[in-house]
């Protein structure tokens, strides 16, 4: 028997239509933990032998909390989940409490008035009937393979069987959340209703279909598609196509979109009951990889990542209902797009007409871009540019709640934008600065209120990059940080809290390892060659092509004042001025490590190799640890000078900051793989050789005399 208050509030109504509504107190969303899971057993039990004696005559269940449904399971029990036996038990209880709900003989409505991801979605496939709202935040999704893991309370049989074997792949792999039109036209969705007056449609349609007027329509098939996935053959050259770009797609990395291909693959043809027994084996296969406990790890340090200030001053801060951008440059119109995006009006203000038009310009690309993807309808793309107002002067600032100042980096020329912009601003408004390597502390010294100074520090494209470093300076008030945190969660973005040092956590880290780029350049390793050994640890792209894409201008830049911050272990090889000299400055004027014929990215630059000059050779084991060791190395250092406050926020700010691979869980949980002695050892080794950069930290020194873990530090 499950205890405490149940969050399902069962309520028969005139009609004989069950309400369950699901409303946990104890959390701003619904999530499918054990206990709810229970709550959720007892109620079907009860309507079983309600539905004996004649009433109720259908089900519809929905959430009390306005604008989301369930967002999923409760990924902390995942955490500790230790054994595949453990796994296969939790499966195996999901879908029997969800076989139960399938097998209620009335019908069952799911009412998704908001976000519905995972064990959410698979209880609306339980149900006989899925209507959704057409709110924006209604998304219908299956995420697990995000954490290594294969849907695995019905969904890998359920899904296939609803919407075809094609669809059901693509929302499996991809594990991202459709919207309403969309799910209704891949017939995920039954009805789409507006969202004003969601309740009295959802009731009226849920009376229709006790009336039994409401014809379900069949699906729609092509000639097509009805021969791949209703043939042998055609099944088989779909799951083949499927694995092939699962692979591209990750690398070989990452084993849980094979495993749902395979699960699809063998239980489609399975009785239910049959079906449901692969899909929970390949569940429990899939919780003992490596791969999935790293992601599973890092999505709970995102969780708690976001509860880095106290609670109450957090649960405090209000939302951002207006912001305003200063500066209309490559920042500036990325960060205006994304707060249009999330339908919160903002001004965006730079000195030169030309400079804002092109701001404006690059904004309303981006918002196209992402209604042709489908993260928003089409329609909206108009609607969310609307939102962006482009100014010269400060209209509209006395109303805004946040300031984001992306201005050029310079120091005089952002005190100056500060001083000027509080005369117009409210007094809550928090004014946060996007600098990337000034002093916020200095900044904040020309304000008239640094309590409310910030730094928002946003990553480069801002429409693609997860992460935001939320920098606290001396005078930043717990409540101004707490303001620019729910706004950072409110934009979709994970913040991490970093301290008023120099590069922050993720620019000093990248230091040391793109300068070791250089230096192997300059030794004679080739360039595809550095930038494949990085890739195959899992890297996105390697340090060369890193570089290209930061620019060589911005790198030096950076380059300089991280070695003015740090010195000797922070200074930069002569190869990136080499190439500036020769006038390369990476992939913005098409020249840099890679030639970039009309603008697409190709091979290596011929010239390149003649330009550096550099005769011999270096291992491909010491490419690879001269340049992460070194990593290893700076984070070791960060942490000592309280950059963050854990070693999982550095692999937090990692992966989300630069796309360290996922799988590896970050630099510091992969760095326990290889273990503090050997990593000391390769670095002494390297100093004898090259220099004194490669000095260890002190506390990797103290961690390998102890043999300790850089992660339980
Ligand atoms: N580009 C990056 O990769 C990146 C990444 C993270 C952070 N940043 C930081 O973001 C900030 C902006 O960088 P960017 O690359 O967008 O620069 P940018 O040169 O593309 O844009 C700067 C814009 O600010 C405008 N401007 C100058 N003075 C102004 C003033 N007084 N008032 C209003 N607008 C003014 C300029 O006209 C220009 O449009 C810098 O602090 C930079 O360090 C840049």
């Amino acid at each position: 028997m499950t205890e405490g208050p149940n969050p399902i509030a069962l309520d028969i109504d005139s009609d004989k239509i069950a309400w369950l509504t699901l409303d946990q107190s104890d959390s701003r969303v619904n999530l499918l933990g054990s206990a709810t899971m229970g709550f959720l057993d007892q109620r079907f039990s009860e309507l079983e032998s309600r539905i004996a004696t004649g009433q109720p005559v259908a089900i519809v269940i929905r959430s009390g909390k306005p604008g989301t449904f369930i967002v999923g399971a409760d990924v902390r029990e995942f955490g500790e989940v230790s054994s595949a036996a453990e796994a296969r038990a939790r499966s195996h209880e999901g879908q029997r409490i969800f076989q139960r709900l399938s097998r209620l003989t009335v019908p069952t409505i799911a009412a998704i008035d908001g976000s519905c991801m995972g064990g959410g979605t698979e209880l609306a496939l339980a149900c006989d009937w899925r209507i959704a709202s057409d709110r924006s935040s209604t998304k219908i999704g299956l995420p697990e393979v995000k954490l290594g893991i294969i849907p695995a309370w019905g969904g890998c049989v359920r899904l296939p069987r609803l919407i075809g074997i094609q669809r059901a792949l693509r929302m499996i792999l991809r594990g991202d959340g459709s919207a309403a039109s969309k799910a209704k036209r891949w017939g995920l969705a039954d009805r789409v209703f507006p969202a004003d007056g969601f309740e009295e449609h959802l009731r009226k349609f849920v009376v229709d279909i006790v009336l039994g007027q409401v014809e379900r329509s069949p699906r729609a098939q092509s000639f097509r598609d009805r021969l791949l996935e209703g043939t042998g053959p055609g099944r088989t050259l779909l799951f083949n196509r499927a694995r092939k770009e699962a692979v591209k797609t990750s690398g070989g990395h990452y084993p849980a979109p094979l495993e749902a291909i395979d699960v699809i693959e063998k239980s489609l043809d399975l009785s239910l009951d049959d079906a449901l027994a692969v899909e929970n084996e390949g569940l429990a296969r899939m919780a003992e990889t490596e791969a999935s406990r790293n992601l599973v790890r890092l999505f709970l340090l995102g969780q708690a990542a976001r509860r880095a200030l106290p609670e109450d001053v957090l649960n405090d801060a209000s939302e951002t209902k207006r912001v305003a951008v200063l500066g209309a440059g490559i920042m500036g119109g990325g960060i205006a797009e994304l707060v249009a995006a999330h339908d919160v009006p903002v001004v965006m203000k730079d000195i030169d007409q030309g400079s804002l038009d092109a701001g404006l310009h690059h904004a309303s690309d981006l918002l196209r871009k992402a209604g042709d993807r489908g993260i928003f309808a089409a329609e909206e793309v108009g609607l969310k540019f609307a939102l962006i107002h482009g100014s010269l002067e400060y209209d509209g600032f006395d109303d805004v709640d946040l300031v984001i100042e992306a201005v050029v980096e310079r120091m005089p020329v952002k005190q100056q934008v500060l001083r000027e912009c509080e005369e117009h601003l409210p007094a809550h408004a928090v004014f946060a600065t996007n600098t990337s390597s000034l002093s916020v502390t200095e900044l904040a010294s020309a304000s008239g209120r640094p309590a409310q100074v910030v730094g928002l520090h946003f990553f480069n494209p801002v429409h693609r990059m997860p992460l935001v470093e939320v920098v606290r300076a001396d005078r930043s008030s717990d409540a101004a940080l707490a303001c620019a945190f729910r706004f950072v969660g409110d934009m979709g973005k994970t913040p991490v809290l970093v301290a008023d040092r120099p590069g922050f956590l993720v620019n000093r880290l990248l230091g040391p390892y793109l300068n070791e780029a250089g230096y192997l350049l300059e030794q004679g390793a080739p360039v595809a060659e550095v930038d494949r050994v990085l890739t195959e640890f899992g890297m996105p792209m390697g340090p060369c092509r890193l570089l290209d894409e930061v620019g060589f201008d911005v790198a030096q830049h950076v380059a300089r004042e991280m070695e003015r911050a740090f010195g000797e272990r922070m200074k930069p090889s002569a190869v990136v001025g080499l190439l500036t000299e020769d006038g390369r400055l990476g992939r913005k004027n098409g020249r840099g490590f890679y030639s970039y014929p009309k603008g697409r990215q190709a091979g290596v630059d011929r010239e390149v190799g003649r330009l550096l000059a550099a005769k011999g050779s270096v291992s491909a084991d010491d490419i690879r640890d001269r340049c992460l060791f070194l990593l290893v190395n700076e984070a070791v250092h960060a942490l000592a000078d309280e950059v963050v406050g854990t070693p999982g926020d550095v692999d937090l700010a990692m992966v989300m900051g630069t796309g360290f691979p996922p799988f590896r869980g970050g630099i510091l949980q992969w760095a326990d793989t290889i273990g503090a002695p050997r990593i000391r050892d390769r670095l002494l080794e390297f100093e004898s050789a090259h220099g004194p950069r490669f000095a260890p930290a002190p506390g990797l020194k103290e961690l390998a005399d102890i043999d300790g873990s850089f992660t339980a530090a």
